[in-house]
């Protein structure tokens, strides 16, 4: 089954995971220092729409670009913002083929990079997608054994914060942060990261 599939099977019963595995707590202690209140912002790999909604419950912009490849879960998170004063824009589509029409202030991408083929290529295009002053706020697979219960599933992939932190800096993109969750599930299997852009960069 590749990747899609996975995931639009999965969705029905991804909140109720992923909530009991403490990652929803979890995306909102990180997220509430790195708030950014007016400004567009993207989730890149939203699944359910879970860190953008603790974006928001943060006190974060509402004016969210929401994109996955998966039409099963990106239909929980449209529904999610249905009734919320949230102005969102659904797009079905890997962030290899996207093609954004401007630049976001923030882009929030929680356990999305860990399944694109070229995770470098991934970040230089994120930053790519960022506005001058823009930040990536990402939260990505650790080394940790733990991962390789989930990648049974799933089949994602983990990286060194070393590593990623080069990729960021090879993409323009200076470290602001590495978050470390404090509990639980989300303690051992990831990190949280917050870069900002350095360098000018022109749209994707
Ligand atoms: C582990 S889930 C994370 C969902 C959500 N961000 C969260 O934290 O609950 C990974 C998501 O990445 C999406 N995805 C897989 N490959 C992708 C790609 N190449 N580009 C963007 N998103 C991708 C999947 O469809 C899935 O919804």
């Amino acid at each position: 089954m590749d990747t899609v599939s996975k995931y639009n099977h999965a969705a029905e019963r991804w909140d109720r995971k992923v909530l009991r595995l403490g990652y929803v707590n979890a995306y909102r202690q990180f997220l509430q220092n790195h708030v950014e209140p007016v400004r567009p912002v993207l989730d890149m790999g939203t699944g359910t729409g879970l860190f953008a909604d603790a974006w928001i419950a943060s006190g974060g912009s509402r004016d969210i670009t929401l994109m996955d490849p998966s039409e099963a879960m990106l239909r929980v998170a449209r529904s999610r913002f249905a009734n919320a004063s949230v102005c969102v824009d659904c797009i079905a589509s890997t962030l290899e083929d996207y093609q954004p029409e401007h630049t976001f202030q923030t882009i929030l991408a929680a356990h999305a990079i860990e399944h694109c083929d070229d995770p470098a290529a991934a970040i230089a295009k994120l930053a790519r997608c960022l506005d001058e002053t823009g930040k990536l706020i990402l939260v990505v697979s650790k080394p940790h054994w733990c991962n390789w219960l989930i990648w049974l599933r799933f089949r994602h992939r983990w990286y060194a914060p070393e590593t990623l932190r080069q990729w960021a800096r090879k993409s323009g993109l200076s470290h602001i942060t590495t978050h470390a969750f404090s509990v639980g599930p989300p303690s051992r299997t990831s990190f949280g990261y917050v870069f900002e852009k350095t360098a000018l960069e022109t749209l994707c």
